[in-house]
């Protein structure tokens, strides 16, 4: 999942370009590489690393240009070195790419055998091989695109220049998003509008299989079978201002004391308190009709959904099957017509997600997605489009989305419950009464965040961490580890705690902190007795409860962390954010990016 913008601009287009990579670097930080067309040659710089090695570089050695392709990248083949950057140039013509060629080695294999030699790893080359190819048999750049295009396998979105043509810029997509942008007297390709809002806010989606042809004066779209198509241009709204991290030390930092504020943002669109009632859009299906809900995510949108199957069995009594969207494209699961099927996300562009929602509108399920980007593919294929209003997540780790995507999760289970005739009005009130309560109680556990601070060493120091819930702590106790992994990277391990004794509580000793979520409720006292089977064999325990819990079993821990007392329903907004807190200062202690973790990107445009 790497970034690409390219651009046919009036003046030198570098700075633009490294701009656009800037609000792309989200999609990955492995390398970054610019190349422009200057008096018909091409002219590249790329970088190993992070884009601000790319952009000492060209502070150096300026690029000039008015057109040029730029790519920010996340390695998939070939490490994250300058010879596999893009962008690639290959004879006369120079690209780059987001996405993965599957038949990349058969190609190479093709290509290989004619004598051609490859100066990088990647299966990207390889389409540049295929063009230059093309291009050498005498067909023009459009030809050649056209000929290539069909004999490429697996997900693609591609930005291209030809040498002596300095007025042309060729993109086409398969699997992997890509969006043209309309300028006065200069036209823009890019991975999605957040790159190109500086310079533009008209964009057309291009859809699967789409390609085009972009010149300063006019933009043609031509479909998979080449037939000339228009695609809607829409106004993207999205903010070219770049979002910074005001008085905190990193994105997300800010993003997790932001929660109380976005949490009541997004609420705002779902509760009309004065009624006591949830209000989410109407969708164009009957809810009442649903049978049977089938939830697909990935990562933390995963656990998000996790938790929301406990919400949607108990309040609405409707079965609830959940799969990683990985898993689930490829099971052939048995989806019952007319059913609906339940995305969450925060990107809106996880390739695995995407899939299965293709798969399970193909399958004739009603689609529903909770997203928090508007502008994304999955919510433009929605049904029934559940906004979460978090804002710009920038942070890898994924924190105020998480809990965003909780809020509107508690509000669906509740009007799906409504809808089936399984919510009285005065049990509707206390819901709502309970999820407004919801942005206060996270403000009181961010209260917690010095104390928590001062017992990340215990963590940091550790080599492996478990964490334990019960019920819908249970994807907490997940969600919880995935945090401490992804950006302190020490290995930690969410279980539910019944499931401690069957085999995992084997690697318990005294070097391993076990981190217990366990608000006082009817599972407490048996997750009580899993901390005493674990203190048993010396395992510290950091337990995480409200003011009774404590009180009842803080004694066996190392550390207790108090969480304001709140409602069940709520408890998995409030307490994610100690889980969210822990990794984040344990992270801080050892040193790593925070925000932009070793081999991770925030959106994974990939299989
Ligand atoms: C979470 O912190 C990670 N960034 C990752 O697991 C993420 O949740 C996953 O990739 C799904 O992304 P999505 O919500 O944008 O679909």
């Amino acid at each position: 999942m790497c970034g690409i913008i390219g651009i046919l601009g009036k003046g030198d287009v570098t700075d633009q370009l490294v701009a656009g990579l800037r609000r792309l670097e989200y999609r990955g930080y492995d390398s970054a590489g610019v190349c422009t067309i200057v008096d018909g040659h091409f002219d590249r710089r790329r970088a190993e690393g992070k884009l601000d090695n790319l952009a000492k570089k060209l502070a150096i050695d300026p690029l000039p240009g008015h057109i040029g392709i730029a790519h920010t990248r996340w390695a998939t083949h070939g490490a994250p070195t300058e010879d596999n950057a893009h962008p690639h140039i290959v004879g006369d013509v120079t690209l780059v790419h987001n996405g993965i060629i599957e038949n990349f080695k058969e190609l190479r294999d093709e290509l290989s055998a004619e004598g051609r030699s490859f100066a990088s790893q990647t299966d990207t080359e390889v389409v540049a091989h295929l063009v230059a190819r093309e291009l050498e048999r005498g067909k023009g750049p459009i030809e050649a695109v056209k000929a290539v295009l069909p004999r490429l396998h697996g997900a693609f979105a591609l930005a291209m220049m030809f040498k002596g043509h300095d007025n042309l810029l060729v993109g086409a997509r398969l699997g992997a998003p890509l969006v043209v942008g309309l300028g006065e007297g200069e036209n823009y390709l890019g991975s999605d509008a957040l790159a190109l809002a500086p310079m533009t806010q008209k964009i057309a989606y291009l859809e699967e299989g789409d390609w085009a042809v972009l010149s300063r004066e006019k933009i043609e779209i031509f479909d998979r079978d080449n037939k000339p198509v228009t695609r809607e241009v829409t106004l993207s709204g999205v903010s070219g201002a770049m979002i910074d991290k005001g008085n905190h030390r990193h994105f997300m930092q800010k993003e997790i004391f932001e929660q109380p504020v976005v949490v009541a943002q997004t609420l705002q669109a779902y509760l009309k308190p004065l009624d006591g009632k949830v209000a989410l859009p109407i969708p164009e299906f009957d809810l009442a009709e649903v049978k049977r809900v089938t939830i697909v995510a990935c990562g933390t949108s995963y656990y998000a959904g996790l938790v929301a199957k406990y919400w949607f069995e108990k309040f609405a009594r409707v079965p609830v099957d959940i799969d990683v969207a990985s898993e689930f494209r490829y099971r052939e699961p048995v989806l019952e017509p007319g059913g609906l099927a339940l995305f969450i996300s925060q990107s809106g562009e996880t390739a695995d997600t995407l899939a299965a929602l293709r798969h399970c509108r193909a399958e004739g399920q009603k689609i529903a997605v909770v997203v928090n980007v508007p502008t994304s593919s999955m919510a433009r294929e929605a049904d029934l489009l559940l906004p979460t209003n978090a804002g710009p997540e920038i942070g890898v780790a994924s924190t105020k989305a998480f809990t965003c995507q909780l809020a509107v999760l508690a509000a669906f289970a509740a009007n799906l419950a409504r809808a089936k005739g399984k919510m009285p009005a005065d049990e509707e009130r206390e819901i709502v009464k309970h999820l407004a309560e919801a942005p206060a109680a996270l403000n009181a556990a961010l209260a917690h965040d010095e104390e928590i601070e001062k017992m990340a060493p215990l963590v940091a120091a550790a080599r492996d961490v478990l964490y334990l819930g019960r019920g819908p702590d249970y994807p907490m106790a997940l969600e919880g580890a995935l945090k401490l992994k992804e950006i302190s990277y020490i290995h930690a391990e969410g279980y539910a705690a019944g499931e401690m004794k069957h085999g995992p509580i084997a690697l318990i000793d005294d070097s391993v902190p076990v981190i217990v979520i366990a608000p006082s409720g009817p599972l407490f006292e048996k997750t009580v007795s899993n901390m005493q089977e674990v203190a048993a064999r010396g395992g510290r325990i950091v337990l995480i409860s409200d003011a009774a819990g404590i009180a009842k079993a803080g004694e066996g821990a190392v550390a207790t962390i108090e969480m304001p007392d709140c409602h069940p329903l709520i408890q998995p907004l409030v307490y994610a954010v100690p889980v969210q807190l822990l990794a984040y200062h344990v992270a801080v202690a050892k040193g790593t990016d925070v925000d932009q973790p070793r081999n991770l990107a925030k959106s994974v445009t990939v299989e």
